[in-house]
């Protein structure tokens, strides 16, 4: 357990991974369980700061002396970022965003035709929620933290990411069948954008989530 070192600070936490609906029934989802960013929220939480975590459709009690905010989609997770980021200090993006949605939603469900072939689902690009806190910073001086998940080259790709999406630490994970979704474990490497690499072993959530924490604090201003 680490000092008290986030007392009069407030956090954003986005959790989970966002659904996509085609229809009252179906969506374009992902695997992520949100236990990462659960587990950010409680460290931070147990470093004094106030936290608002944002949770797009997970399955897990709320944390303790923690807001938490429910959404479902990309759309609405943007939203709420933007809300909960007007006075905070760092907002850490964990949640896994569709990067695309349906264009269209039924209002009722989809049904097969007879003889038919389907109709195609067409997408469109979703709001990039990183980015744009990145640009923006609605706080001065706020630090924004993001996560990347890779099945190769982690350490080229996550350079090119965190200059994409113009954040001061990304935290890359690589990913395979077994790893990261799901489990209580997790390994990554933390890219900041000042050049600095913070690897981090293979462990529990909670450790990782102590170290970005670590990374984000000497970077408050
Ligand atoms: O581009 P990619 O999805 O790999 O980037 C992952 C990071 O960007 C995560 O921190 C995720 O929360 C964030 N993201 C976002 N909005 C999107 C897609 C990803 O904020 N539309």
């Amino acid at each position: 357990v680490r000092e008290p070192d986030l007392v009069g600070r407030h956090v954003v936490v986005s959790a989970g991974g966002t659904r996509e609906p085609l229809d009252p029934v179906r969506f374009l989802g992902n695997r992520s369980s949100g236990k990462q960013g659960y587990a950010l929220a409680r460290t931070a939480a147990a470093r004094g700061a106030r936290v608002t975590l944002i949770a797009a459709n997970t399955a897990l009690p709320d944390p303790a002396g923690v807001d938490v905010v429910r959404i479902g989609t990309a759309v609405q997770l943007r939203e709420a970022v933007l809300k909960a980021a007007s006075d905070a200090d760092a907002v850490v993006m964990a949640a896994a965003v569709a990067d695309f949605r349906p264009e269209t939603y039924a209002a009722g469900k989809i049904k097969k035709k007879d003889g038919r072939d389907p109709d195609p689902i067409v997408l469109v690009r979703n709001p990039d929620i990183l980015a744009e806190i990145s640009a923006e910073r609605p706080r001065p001086g706020q630090v924004v933290v993001g996560f990347a998940a890779e099945t190769d080259d982690v350490l080229a790709n996550g350079r090119a990411k965190l200059r994409r999406k113009g954040c001061d630490l990304l935290v890359v994970n690589e990913v395979g069948e077994r790893r990261t979704f799901g489990s209580e474990e997790n390994e990554a490497l933390v890219l900041g954008a000042d050049g600095s690499e913070t690897p981090v072993p293979h462990g529990p959530k909670e450790a990782l989530a102590e170290i970005v924490w670590d990374l984000v604090t000497i970077r408050l201003t």
